[in-house]
């Protein structure tokens, strides 16, 4: 039987573990983590992430052949091949503040993997990290190794939150990169082995490390730029009174474009675009390229500027101020399908406009007040460096009220912001919040899912991104 360890239980760790442990029964998979209350929940019949389908997957697995523990260095000693898929925050001091990868996670976590191991060893990247980590990983192996062989892979994970068991059972592509030499190959293959048992032959892609590592830093790059794109052309759309929705359609239907990922939006949020990107620009200034450097810092300067426009919008649509006026938010997941907060558009729409003291009524159907407290009190980057979260208690927000449903969310508000797509806020009542709202009463969409035309008929000023703005919002433009 292959014995698996995978260190790190979190949102990557987690959901693909338990995928190879129910797609290989033959496989035995240990997820491992230093936080007890994550394994613990991960043990629980309420797991720490919220993902369509994944309490099925670990319901048939767990305890047959998926276990999750807090006893790192045993399972990786025992184990064949060791996944990391640990944390790889953005710096937030020192060489690289805001850009580049803080790898002390990694690093730790191969010294460890060096001094438990007594039995050769396949050493997977799994989190995403920079260009050339897989080398200095093998180097701090080997230097350590006491004479046990240590091959080391590149396999980045591509699976999406909110469809990560979809993502994972009929995955795009695998891709495995390693060392070229025959122990390199050989690794290669025995991961190969296993993601073959599920994965048809032409998915799984092999190349060199460095290609892998960059294929996936790439990967999320073009991602983004796509939303930036398109973000672009919706403030260009207001200002010309085009459809950003039609526009996306119209050049989404070229098949070398594609349809996917159009969608004009308050900007894109998650773990992984802003500090991929990030690290990109970073990896391209290290290596004397400030020029594509500054090509893709400008996907991120066009998703701030995304969220500034849409809080102008805001402020400059309700008399220029919204100091103690309520406004009712729906949605702070970075997307639907999930509670995960992380690099999410709401974050930064929240905190301005308690930086212009209005008074907040945050409704999510997945994220806790707790999390959303955390988000609104802590600087940026912070979420991704657990040794700092420990050492702080969430604040609390007083301006702000966490509510669980949407019409208490909005009762009585000026206005309400729909900041993430949650199918449950297409089919809510519009009439019935219109009657119980502030008048004039205002619609901002950051997700462009409400009828238009059927809120202004109701009575609503309605401003979506990229569309045709409304007489008021006219009279009233926007600063960008
Ligand atoms: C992304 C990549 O898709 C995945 O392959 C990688 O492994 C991790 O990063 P994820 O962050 O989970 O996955 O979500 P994704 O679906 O890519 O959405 C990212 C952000 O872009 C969200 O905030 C989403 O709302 C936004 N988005 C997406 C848009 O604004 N418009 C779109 O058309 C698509
Ligand atoms: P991702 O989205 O990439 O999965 P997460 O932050 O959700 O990232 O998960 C990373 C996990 O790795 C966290 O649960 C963290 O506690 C864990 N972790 C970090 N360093 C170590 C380590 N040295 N040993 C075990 N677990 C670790």
């Amino acid at each position: 039987m292959v014995k698996i360890c995978c260190i790190g239980a979190g949102y990557v760790g987690g959901p693909t573990m338990a995928v190879i442990a129910l797609k290989c029964p033959s496989v035995e998979v240990v997820v491992v983590d230093i936080s007890v209350s994550r394994i613990t929940a991960w043990n629980s019949d309420q797991l720490p992430i919220y993902e369509p389908g994944l309490d099925d997957v670990v319901e048939q697995c767990r305890g047959r052949n998926l276990f999750f523990s807090t006893d790192v260095e045993k399972h990786v000693a025992e184990a064949d091949m060791v996944f990391v898929s640990v944390n790889t925050p953005t710096k937030t001091r020192g060489l690289g503040a805001g850009k580049a990868a803080d790898l002390t996670y990694w690093e730790s976590a191969a010294r460890m993997i060096a001094d438990v191991s007594k039995s050769d060893k396949i050493v997977v990247e799994k989190s995403t990290v920079p260009v050339k980590t897989a080398e200095a990983i093998e180097k701090i192996l080997t230097h350590n190794s006491k004479g046990i062989k240590f091959q080391i892979l590149s396999n980045p994970e591509f699976l999406a939150e909110g469809t990560a068991i979809e993502d994972l059972f009929t995955p795009d592509r695998v891709l495995i990169g390693g060392r070229e030499t025959p122990d390199g190959q050989k690794a290669v293959q025995a991961l190969k082995d296993i993601y073959s048992q599920w994965v048809p032959e032409d998915r799984i892609l092999t190349t060199n490390l460095w290609s892998a590592e960059l294929s996936k830093l790439a990967a999320n790059a073009f991602l983004a730029q796509r939303i930036s794109s398109v973000n672009a052309m919706s403030a260009l759309c207001e200002s010309t009174g085009a459809d950003v929705t039609q526009v996306s359609y119209a050049v989404g239907k070229d098949t070398r474009i594609g349809p996917k990922f159009l969608n004009a939006s308050v900007g894109f949020g998650g773990s992984c675009f802003q500090k991929d990107i990030l690290n990109l620009v970073y990896i391209c200034e290290c290596n004397g390229l400030p020029e594509v450097a500054e090509y893709w810092r400008q996907v991120i300067k066009i998703n701030d500027y995304q969220k500034s426009r849409f809080v102008n919008r805001i402020v400059s649509s309700m008399f220029n101020t919204v100091a103690n006026k309520k406004i009712g938010i729906l949605g702070f997941a970075f997307k639907k399908d999930t509670g995960d907060t992380r690099e999410t558009p709401a974050i930064d729409v929240c905190k301005c406009l308690l930086g212009d003291k209005a008074r907040l009524s945050i409704y999510d159907p997945q994220v806790t007040e707790d999390q959303i407290q955390r988000d609104l009190t802590l600087s940026k980057f912070y979420w991704d460096h657990p040794e700092h979260l420990q050492s702080l208690s969430p604040g609390t927000v007083k301006q702000v009220s966490i509510v669980w449903d949407a019409y208490s969310a909005v009762k009585d508000a000026h206005g309400l912001c729909i900041l993430t797509e949650w199918d449950e806020f297409k089919t809510l009542d519009f009439q019935k919040i219109y009657d119980n709202m502030q008048k004039p009463a205002f619609v901002f969409d950051g997700r462009n899912i409400v009828n238009v035309e059927k809120l202004r008929e109701i009575g609503f000023i309605v401003y979506s991104i990229g569309r045709p703005v409304d007489a008021w919002l006219k009279d009233m433009p926007a600063v960008a």
